[in-house]
């Protein structure tokens, strides 16, 4: 996918890898929508009155307001080449069993429902313009694997931002590009998402001072998603020191299943990839029939 001169999206852009991201963005040529729920953040990119840039209020765990941003976004661009689903927090730090629940509430508000609302909203659109576009969903080194504890409901949230950004890829057409952004450490503001906690998830947590410090720059990492959204890489990854996650995960998976289960055992017959492939068909038949005949008539 070429990056020149497009139209794009980027949620949670006004710090730390969205606004990275922006600024690249815009070198490059391309008209920029920026959307944030940090009124004081966005309030300081619009200052720099860019010509290409646009910013947007918007909470992306209310549907409402995606909706609003997309409408805003139509008007302001005419449509979306490039989306970044980037718009993430952090959660307090704390064993499992000890997180609280309204926190892990609010995780998946933002990291989950928010890439979720974007999805729905954002990708019919982008489907119907029929032209090549691509969608990025910021996921995490949290979503292929568990790199430390204390962070239970986020590492979940991430995980299961992977098995909707692997759906969407599987369920669209060649010309809709997916990919899922997995950095580990980067040096940004997340840390501070936790002073901002709703009330009604249980309201502000301080943040040590100095958290949040540590890692490659958010300008590395955008650097990263750049190529892989070139490269038209489903995983994109920004951390080399991730591979021996990877690698432990995947062997400990392979040898657990070559020891409890025979290649003979008869399960091919009943793979659901082939099963629900087929069905994916199907309906998605069914669905264009019924959008040709809501046109014709
Ligand atoms: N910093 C890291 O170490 C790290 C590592 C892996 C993945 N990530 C992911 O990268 C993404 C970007 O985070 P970052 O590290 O640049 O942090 P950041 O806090 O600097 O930027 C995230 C932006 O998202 C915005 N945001 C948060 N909730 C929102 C909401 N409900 N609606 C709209 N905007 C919202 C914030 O206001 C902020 O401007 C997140 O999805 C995060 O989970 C970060």
């Amino acid at each position: 996918m070429d990056i020149t001169d497009k139209r794009v999206l980027i949620t949670g852009g006004a710090s730390g890898i969205g606004w990275a991201l922006a600024e690249r963005l815009l070198a490059a040529g391309c008209r920029v929508m920026i959307c944030d729920f940090n009124e004081q953040a966005l309030d300081e990119t619009a200052k720099l009155n860019l010509p290409d840039l646009a910013v947007c209020f918007c909470d992306v765990s209310d549907r409402s307001q995606v909706e609003r941003l997309a409408e805003d976004t139509w008007q302001a661009l005419g449509g979306v080449d490039l989306l970044f689903a980037n718009a993430g927090v952090g959660v307090p730090l704390s064993p499992l069993l000890q997180q609280e629940d309204d926190h892990a509430r609010w995780v998946f508000e933002v990291n989950f429902f928010g890439a979720w609302n974007t999805i729905q909203v954002f990708a019919p659109r982008m489907l119907s313009q029929g032209t090549p576009c691509h969608f990025t969903v910021t996921g995490s080194e949290n979503s292929i694997c568990v790199p430390a504890p204390l962070l239970g409901a986020y590492n979940a949230s991430k995980h299961a931002v992977l098995g909707l950004t692997e759906t969407l890829d599987i369920e669209t057409p060649e010309f809709f590009g997916v990919s899922i952004l997995c950095p580990a450490l980067v040096a940004t503001n997340i840390a501070a998402s936790l002073t901002r906690i709703p009330e009604s998830y249980g309201g502000p947590v301080a943040v040590p001072a100095g958290a949040g410090g540590r890692g490659f720059t958010p300008e590395q990492v955008a650097d990263s998603a750049l190529a892989g959204v070139q490269a038209g890489d489903f995983y994109i990854f920004s951390h080399h020191c991730n591979t021996s996650m990877i690698e432990s995960r995947m062997n400990q998976q392979l040898a657990t299943i070559g020891r409890q289960t025979s290649a003979d055992d008869g399960s091919d017959i009943i793979d659901t990839g082939p099963m629900l492939g087929g069905l994916f068909k199907q309906l998605s038949a069914c669905n264009m029939d019924q959008a040709k005949a809501d046109s014709d008539g």
